[in-house]
């Protein structure tokens, strides 16, 4: 989501029976990227890996997330290379060599998932598959910080730490991880970035998007003139993963999964694992 700045945050905490049908949510989103992971190769278009996620998505009793959100016209964001987040699916075919950022949201049950994963067509080079490790790696790291009675702060420089000092990439400023629940962006923002013990207290219940954005070159970007696809100013790549978590004591809930993403990715040729 944008960044934006705001008088007060309203956070919504969840019940057990609320974590678990937001987990249900999200095992369907985890369930639709590994059925689009399976079916990524060059010469598949975008716009065709979008259709397959909106029937599969109702077919399953859920509603697209993102489909009219603030007018967003399709069921998913697909963003290739050089686009960050939010990219249009179209009919531009893929090819060797691209990095493909599907993001995907299901609203079930009055409540939403949302998760993201980058994939590499073939091989784009030892370069490109280190900054897809490297910020996946991160959203784990940012992981681990959510625990009962850290900051939003302790998350966003866990992420910052890994990719921006440890490796030199730019992480994204105008976007933002969220809350979710009832509503896809609730209360609090997640920033990429930012100090440790900063920002509002985490609390067991609170459920979030953590979803760094990563460039492999500097970290500005600017909007397409479709005016929702985010690319890089200086064309180099980009990679987004997202999990949607809930706080709790001692570890994080991880409510959406990489599991089936990552058992198709293996399973289809076409694409070089991130691992
Ligand atoms: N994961 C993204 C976000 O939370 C997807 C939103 S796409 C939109 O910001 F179309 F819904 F805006
Ligand atoms: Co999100």
């Amino acid at each position: 989501m944008s960044l934006f700045k705001k008088y007060k945050e309203v956070i919504i905490y969840k019940t057990k029976e609320e974590i678990e049908l937001m987990r249900h949510s999200n095992l369907l989103v985890g369930q639709t990227i590994a059925h689009l992971a399976s079916l990524l190769k060059p010469g598949i278009t975008t716009l065709q890996l979008d259709v397959v996620a909106g029937q599969l998505i109702r077919d399953n009793g859920g509603v697209p997330s993102f489909l009219n959100y603030h007018g967003y016209p399709y069921n998913t964001c697909i963003s290739v290379n050089d686009a960050v987040v939010h990219g249009f699916p179209g009919n531009l075919e893929l090819k060797e060599g691209d990095v493909v950022s599907i993001d995907c949201g299901v609203f079930k049950n009055g409540f939403h998932g949302d998760s993201a994963y980058t994939f590499a067509i073939g091989d784009p080079g030892a370069d490109v598959m280190q900054l897809l490790r490297v910020t996946k790696e991160s959203l784990y790291k940012g992981i681990e910080k959510a625990v009962a009675n850290n900051r939003i702060g302790d998350i966003a420089f866990a992420i910052q730490d890994h990719t921006e000092r440890k490796y030199g990439y730019g992480v994204v400023r105008e976007l933002v991880g969220h809350g979710i629940g009832r509503s896809l962006h609730e209360d609090p923002q997640v920033p990429n970035f930012g100090k440790r013990g900063n920002g509002a207290k985490l609390m067991p219940g609170m459920t979030l998007a953590i979803e760094p954005m990563v460039n492999m070159g500097k970290k500005d970007v600017f909007y397409d003139e479709d005016g929702w696809t985010v690319r890089t100013k200086d064309g180099k790549p980009s990679a987004h993963f997202e999990h949607s978590i809930c706080v709790q004591k001692d570890k994080a809930d991880i409510l959406s999964s990489f599991e089936a993403i990552e058992a198709a990715e293996k399973a289809n040729s076409h694409l070089t694992p991130v691992g």
